[in-house]
Parts: C-alpha cells; sequence; structure tokens
C-alpha cells in the first residue's frame, strides 16, 4: 500500500500571496477553477494502491474541514487534514505524524507540496523508485541558469540517477538542475529525520555543558530541535549515499508563490484539462451561449451572457455575472463578482463579490513575474463605470471612481 502527504503551510507562509490570502487559505484559492490543493490530490488517483491522502499544515482544521470531506467522497480515499500546533519544518511536519502515516503499513510514501505546478507523474516516479532501491526518489526539472537559484539545486549521476550534491538556494550557480518538491520515500526516512533530531539535541546539551559555541558551525544552530527541513537537513548530508535518486519530468513545473504565478498556472491546469478532464472546459457551442476562445473554466452556476466574449485561460468561479458584450481574457474571476456591460478584464485577479462597472478596463500587461504586472482587486472592490485600472493592486473594500495606473492602492 501507498499513501500519499501534500504540506499545505500555515498562515504566515502565504504573505506573498495576499492580498488573495486575506480571506482563503493558499492552498485554497482556485486554479483553473478548483483549489490549489485539488490538483496535487487528483494527481494521486493515478497512484496504485493508494489507501489515503493526507494534509498537514498549520492552518486552523475548520477551513479545511468542508473540502476534506468533499473530496474524499468524490475520489472514494479518505483524504485527512492534520494539523500542527506549530511549523515543524517540511521534514519534521512529516515526522510529527508518522505514527498515522504508517497506519496502513504503507510501503512507500509519497511528499508533495501544494504549491508546485505540474502534470505529477507519480506512478512513473514510483516505477523509478523500485528500480533505483533508495530510500527516496525527487522529482527534478532543468531551468534557466539564472532562475536556478530560486530553488534546491542539484547534481545527479546522469548513469544512475543518484543524487550526488544538493544545495538549497544556493548563492554561487551549483547546477540547473532543481528540486520540484515532489517526492517519494520508503519509511526509512523517519529513521533519518530522527537521526537529524537526536543529532541536534546532542549538540544543543554538549554546548549547554561546555558552552562551546564553535561546535556547530551551521546555520540550524538555533532552530528547535524538532524543526527539520527535508532539503537542507536530509538532502544536502545524506546526498552521494546512495540513499536518494531523481526522476527528471520532461512535462511543466512552475511554483505558486505569488498571484501573478497563480495566473500562470491556472492556464497550464487548463491546458491539462484537455487531456485529464476535457468536461470541465467550457465548449461554447449552442446559439445561447458566449463565445469562448481557447481554455476557459465556468462554473455552472455562472451567469454568462450570450454577446460576451470570453478565453483564453480564464476561470470563472461560483454566482458570477458576466454581462453583455463584456470581453475577458486571462483572468480568474471568483465567487460572486459582477462584471457589467462592455467592461473589459484582462490579465487579472476580480476578487470575491468584487463589481466592475460598464464600460470599465481591468487590466495588465501580463508579466507574470513583475510586482505589478497582473492587476489584483482584493474582495468587495467596486470599479465604477467607465474607470481604468492598469498595472495596480486593490486591497479589499475599496471603491474605484477614478482611473489608477501602476499603483497599489491600500
Ligand atoms: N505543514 C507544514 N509545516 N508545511 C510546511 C512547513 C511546515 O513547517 N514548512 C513549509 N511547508 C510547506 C509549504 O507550504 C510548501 O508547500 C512546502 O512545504 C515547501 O515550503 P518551504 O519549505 O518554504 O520551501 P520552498 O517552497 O521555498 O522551497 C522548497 O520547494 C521548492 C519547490 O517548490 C524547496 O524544497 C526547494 O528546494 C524546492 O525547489
Amino acid at each position: 500500500r501507498v499513501v500519499a502527504v501534500i504540506m499545505v503551510g500555515g498562515p504566515t507562509k502565504g504573505t506573498r500571496f495576499r492580498p488573495l490570502s486575506l480571506n482563503i487559505p493558499k492552498p485554497l484559492f482556485p486554479l483553473a477553477g478548483q483549489p490549489m490543493v485539488h490538483h496535487p490530490i487528483s494527481a494521486c488517483k493515478k497512484i496504485p494502491n493508494l489507501a489515503q491522502i493526507f494534509l498537514i499544515g498549520f492552518y486552523d482544521e475548520r477551513e479545511f474541514a468542508l473540502y476534506v470531506s468533499s473530496i474524499s467522497n468524490e475520489l472514494r480515499v479518505p483524504v485527512r487534514y492534520l494539523r500542527e500546533d506549530k511549523p515543524h519544518g517540511s521534514a519534521g511536519g512529516l515526522y510529527n505524524f508518522r505514527d498515522l502515516i504508517m497506519e496502513d503499513s504503507p510501503s512507500h510514501i509519497f511528499l508533495l507540496n501544494c504549491d508546485v505546478c505540474c502534470s505529477f507523474p507519480l506512478p512513473e516516479m514510483l516505477e523509478s523508485h523500485r528500480r533505483y532501491g533508495g530510500m527516496g526518489t525527487i522529482l527534478v526539472i532543468k531551468v534557466s541558469a539564472e532562475s536556478a537559484n530560486q530553488f534546491g539545486e542539484l547534481v545527479a549521476d546522469p548513469a544512475t540517477n543518484e543524487l550526488l550534491h544538493y544545495t538549497e538556494k544556493p548563492e554561487t550557480f551549483v547546477s540547473d538542475r532543481i528540486n520540484c518538491g515532489v517526492y517519494i520515500f520508503t519509511p526509512d526516512i523517519f529513521t533519518a529525520i530522527q537521526g537529524v533530531s537526536t543529532q541536534r539535541k546532542d549538540r544543543a546539551n554538549l554546548r549547554r555543558l561546555s558552552s562551546f559555541d564553535a561546535l556547530d558551525s551551521t546555520t540550524s544552530r538555533n532552530l528547535p530541535t524538532d524543526f527539520v527541513r527535508l532539503d537542507q537537513d536530509i538532502l544536502s548530508p545524506l546526498a552521494g549515499k546512495k540513499q536518494f535518486y531523481t526522476y527528471e519530468t520532461m512535462d511543466f513545473w512552475e511554483q505558486i508563490k505569488t498571484p501573478g504565478m497563480s495566473l500562470k498556472c491556472s492556464a497550464l491546469y487548463l491546458a491539462q484539462f484537455r487531456f485529464t478532464s476535457p468536461n470541465l472546459l467550457a465548449s461554447g457551442d449552442g446559439t445561447k451561449s458566449a463565445a469562448i476562445s481557447g481554455d476557459v473554466y465556468i462554473h455552472p452556476s455562472a451567469k454568462v451572457h450570450p454577446t460576451a466574449k470570453i478565453g483564453p485561460n480564464v476561470s470563472i468561479s461560483a454566482n458570477a455575472r458576466i454581462g453583455a458584450g463584456a470581453r475577458l481574457i486571462s483572468c480568474i474571476i471568483l465567487d460572486d463578482v459582477e462584471i457589467k456591460e462592455n467592461a473589459v478584464v484582462i490579465h487579472a485577479i476580480v476578487g470575491w463579490k468584487s463589481s466592475i462597472g460598464r464600460w470599465s478596463r481591468v487590466q495588465a500587461s501580463g508579466d507574470y513575474n513583475a510586482k505589478l504586472g497582473i492587476t489584483i482587486l482584493g474582495e468587495a472592490v467596486s470599479v465604477e463605470d467607465e474607470v481604468v485600472v492598469v498595472n495596480s493592486i486593490v486591497l479589499p473594500n475599496k471603491t474605484l471612481n477614478v482611473s489608477v495606473q501602476e499603483e497599489i492602492i491600500l
């Protein structure tokens, strides 16, 4: 049997995701109309003999209760949310719940970061992992040399795929192969994590006894003994010891730390729906439906006027109303939004219950990595008729009656 664990983090981790994380935990923010965490969860469906899926985080249980029960029913696999009382780090969080995770005596444990967007080739990873025979296999991808330092950089043996060297977000270039935040382990991983924690306890005791600080020159000196990071504390020291191997994906992969990236990842997941869930894509045929171009998701409860033109890369959430002649391109429209007649929305995220007036424009350049590269309206923002909002971020509950450009409206 196999279990899957998805690390969802907690409220302090999503600060770069503001203002969108102000009223919803980042893992539940919709990409292609489904909560972010839904994409790795549904990828787990392809794992043979999957017994359970655990979400581990330090958000309040209540925030996940509804989602967890509905997805369990839908997948017919138990999905449980396990709450940490405080952050224990990516490996410490796993270790904290080892008894529950080992309940079904799984032979393998998948561990997935919830804030990555990829095709999650999990069965392929499992197969390679069995062949390698190590303690763990890491999903890796080749990225540009300039962007590699935002991630864990690693070197693998080209013949055996063994992990030879690992450095987390290094200052000087190591490799353009990076850690995708998707792993498979044998239960031996718990022994490895325990080893780090014990070693740290011993050192702390030694320091107390000898007040000899120079014994420990690592950056982990001031970390609590139960805080263990998978990357720095496990992968780095165990690289080159025939314990970890790599599986390289040739498919898409992105990390979702900012609202701009959520718009890009929404596009990637919509494109994937063509193969995995074509029923979720709006087709635009039939005389009464709006003109659809490219990949578009429209929630069944949304009302879109037949003269509106939608797409590509648009997702429209529950109860949104899109008026006559409106034009939507590359945007995420959240629940209960109203877009009035002839309004235009391009490269933008429109927050819950917001409204956009007649002939208004909410738009941006569409540079996903720039701070103001997409326009974001927080919850309940009202853009009045004929107002133009360009490359701006508007915090919740604001009313805009004049046009703005390149502004953050607090
Ligand atoms: N439950 C829980 N508890 N989750 C946590 C904790 C914790 O204490 N700390 C982090 N996480 C979750 C985050 O929500 C995220 O999904 C994942 O674990 C990794 O977060 P970080 O440890 O902050 O690392 P990162 O995202 O900056 O980088 C990691 O992922 C990259 C791929 O996206 C590293 O492993 C990089 O090497 C890797 O390239």
